[in-house]
Order: C-alpha cells, then structure tokens, then sequence
C-alpha cells in the first residue's frame, strides 16, 4: 500500500510517496520552502502544489508541529498562530482534494521510529524526543501511540525546555557540544523522574551527530539515536494515512 506523507515544518514542507509495508520511498522527496507567514492558507496552497506535483489521488499523512485534535490543530509553538484553532484537515483536503488525516509532527516520527528504526519490537513506555527547532516528543505504551503528549515545554529552572536543549538554541546560543549535551541531559533526567520510560529515541536533524552529545547525557534510562532521521516525518504521516483507506 502507498501514501503520500507530507511533513510540514518551519523552513520546509517535504512530500514523498511511500511504499507503508517497508518505510523506503516510492518517489524522490519533494521540498518546497514554508511561505512566511506560515499561515494555514499559505502552507495550504504548498500541501496543494505538492500533491498535484505527485498527481495523487488517495490518502495523505500530513504532519503539523501542533496539536492535533480530531483535525483541528490547538497550539502552534513554531508556526503561524494562526493554526491555533484552525479546521487543519479540511483546509488540506479542499486544498489537495483528497481525504487528509493530519498529526502532530512528533507523534509521526514516532510512528515511523517505531515501526521501522530503532523502537522496532520494542515494548513497554518508549519517549521519541525530536530536537530541532522545538522539543516534539511522542510516547508509545506497548507500541501503542499516547498522541499530543507536549513533553517538550517542561519547565526546567524556570524556563520552558525549548530554550535550553533544542538544536535551535544550540545554533542561536552557540553552545558548545559539551553545554548542550549537558542541558539535553538536565532535560532528560528531568523528564525520566516524571515518567521511569524503558527506552529514548532522540531524533531530529541532530540525531545524526549524537555522538557528540550522548556522552554528556546522564540519565539512567537507555539512549538510542533514531534511525530514520528525516524521513520520519513523511513515513509516519504516511502510515497513518493507512486509516483513511
Ligand atoms: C510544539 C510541538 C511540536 C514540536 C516539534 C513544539 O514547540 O509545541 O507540537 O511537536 O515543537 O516541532
């Protein structure tokens, strides 16, 4: 079975076709810059151009860095505030002409970490943590989805997780690889006494150089880096458009 994913993220929205029995791409990724502002229209009219780009006509995963509430996105920590409330799904279907399930970005690297990477067969509470612009986090009991969970605003010595132990900050603040890693681990630690998980998967753009930060990262619950890095998105998105068909 194939799904269009589309995984909408600050600087780029990103489409591919994917076959949803192995994860792997169908078709080359397609890239197309976030307009700013990223308004629900705007990022729309891309979701649009990139499905007529594949010529699709079945299910789409589209992800957003949101809440997600039966297609209607409540927050928007990185995105136009004017997602706060918007009809998210009806927007993309009217927008593609085709039926959308949309979900928080997190959650759909989740999804594909733990169908494809490096939570495959792995039970018990696993936390996905993505490190990018913001924290997105996704958590899955017995490989089952909690969806929406907002782990990445824990506020730590008074400040909202993001502003200390995300990529962004470690970029905007240039932290060396030793503070940063120090703060990813404050955060972790912080977040393994709130909920004793059996697993991390640390994914985002950075997952990639985790070797530069894991040995700083104290917690007592196991660490692993995850395996789909960018394609997670799209993946995940794609597998839950499973649903739709
Ligand atoms: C948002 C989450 C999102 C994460 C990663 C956070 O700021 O609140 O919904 O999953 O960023 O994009």
């Amino acid at each position: 079975m194939e799904a269009l994913g589309v995984d909408i993220g600050g600087s780029g929205i990103k489409g591919a076709i994917v076959d949803t029995a192995s994860g792997k791409f169908v078709t080359e990724r397609l890239r197309i810059e976030t307009p700013q502002p990223s308004s629900p229209a705007a990022v729309a009219d891309v979701v649009g151009d990139i499905s007529a780009h594949f010529n699709w006509k079945s299910a789409i995963g589209c992800t957003v860095p949101a809440v997600v509430k039966r297609g209607i996105t409540m927050t928007a920590a990185n995105i136009d505030r004017g997602w706060i409330g918007a009809d998210a799904r009806s927007i993309l279907e009217k927008a593609t002409g085709n039926p959308v399930i949309v979900l928080n970005d997190a959650d759909a690297a989740g999804i594909a970490e733990m169908k494809f990477g490096a939570g495959r067969d792995r039970d018990g509470l696993v936390a996905i943590l993505t490190l990018g612009t913001g924290i997105g986090s996704s958590l899955f009991i017995d490989g089952k989805l909690v969806p929406n969970t907002e782990l990445g605003h824990l506020i730590i010595r008074g400040k909202d997780a993001e502003e200390r132990a995300t990529d962004r900050a470690r970029q905007e603040r240039g932290y060396s690889w030793k503070q940063w890693g120090k703060h990813v681990s404050e955060y972790l630690e912080y977040l393994e006494s709130l909920i004793t998980p059996d697993l991390f998967i640390i994914g985002g753009g950075v997952s990639k150089r985790y070797q530069k930060f894991f040995p700083y990262i104290k917690c007592k619950t196991e660490i692993v880096p995850a395996q789909l890095r960018n394609r997670a998105g799209i993946v995940g998105a794609a597998v839950a458009a499973l649903d739709l068909v």
